[in-house]
């Protein structure tokens, strides 16, 4: 921002005194003076041209990194779940603790949150941590921040979702690192996130079909997150958190390479609450040493279905799976 203002405040000041001075030098001196016609010097134009353009070209190389470097959370952040609906913010811990309407976190930690919407468009905004983003249905958005100061600050609804947006507000609790803790292990026992997805996922007779060593009709999950996909129209995709919301929806969306469109959809029969569980269950499925990839019954050899080098059997744990 400093060189913004400098460059900008450089050639302001520049521009007005060029403008004083040329104005007084070049002034009409006689009533029937007729200016001589000039020319354009190719040099010049050429020169503030180019300079300006370096200097764009500067702060939108710089802005763009920075721009980069804010959108994506560190990789020790702390992942959280807001599901906004009319008119409430439900947030779960990946340790399972679920709140309305409020939400603990400990100090100095980044924390990242994956945000959809049960019904219309909402939008999460903590002024306080000059943070917000829309909470949309159908699709994950995310921000992250890192609460520095304990205290207890506002949650807003900012965007007009109906007839009680201006009451879809609620509280941040930013606490100590142990008083989190604390807290944490105050409610009552309720499995972690991942565990209620793995709930879910048998309640539902997914393991039916998604076998774990990759025999059942339909693509084994271990190791799925963030791993590249293939798919039946040629498409590689990557396994992230929009993708595979979207095919516990709409299965046919997206159907696996080698794997017949047999899955029936999940629309109606699961909340959103529900698929965010299912999610982190999945992430929380990294092959274990010895356990063969999930790619062993894609036919064709030369798929890339798996980046990992041939020979390498398991997949690298994902970064974020939950601690237990
Ligand atoms: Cu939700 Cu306004």
């Amino acid at each position: 921002m400093l060189f913004f203002c400098a460059v900008t405040v450089f050639f302001t000041v520049g521009i007005f005194i060029a403008v004083a001075v040329l104005a007084v030098k070049y002034r009409r001196r006689a009533d029937d003076e007729i200016p001589v016609a000039t020319h354009t010097g190719m040099l010049l134009e050429v020169v503030w041209t180019v300079i300006p353009f370096g200097i764009t070209m500067i702060m939108f190389g710089w802005g763009a990194s920075l721009y980069f470097k804010e959108s994506r959370p560190p990789d020790n952040a702390m992942k959280m779940y807001v599901v906004g609906k009319q008119w409430m913010w439900k947030i779960e811990h990946p340790e399972g603790q679920r709140e309305i309407n409020e939400l603990h976190i400990p100090v100095g930690r980044p924390i990242v949150l994956t945000m959809t919407s049960e019904d219309v468009i909402h939008s999460f905004f903590i002024p306080d941590f000059r943070t917000k983003q829309d909470v949309v249905p159908g699709r994950y958005s995310m921000i992250w921040f890192t609460p520095t100061k304990v205290g207890k600050y506002h949650i807003f609804c900012a965007e007009y979702c109906g007839t009680r947006h201006s009451q879809m507000t609620g509280w941040v609790y930013v606490m100590d690192p142990e008083k989190y803790q604390e807290w944490l292990n105050g409610g009552a026992p309720m499995g972690s996130m991942a565990e209620k997805g793995g709930k879910l996922f048998d309640d539902l007779a997914c393991a039916n079909c998604h076998k774990p060593d990759g025999s059942g009709r339909c693509p084994s999950l271990v190791g799925l997150y963030k791993r590249k996909v293939q798919l039946a129209d040629g498409r590689v995709i990557t396994a992230d958190e929009a993708y595979i919301r979207e095919s516990i929806l709409q299965p046919n969306a997206k159907v696996v390479a080698g794997f017949q469109p047999l899955m029936p959809t999940f629309q109606g029969l699961i909340n959103e609450e529900g698929v965010v569980q299912l999610l982190e269950y999945i992430k929380s499925l990294s092959a274990a040493p010895g356990t063969p990839p999930a790619t062993v019954n894609v036919p064709t050899p030369s798929i890339n279905y798996n980046p990992a080098p041939e020979g390498t059997a398991a997949p690298a744990p994902p970064k974020s799976a939950p601690k237990r």
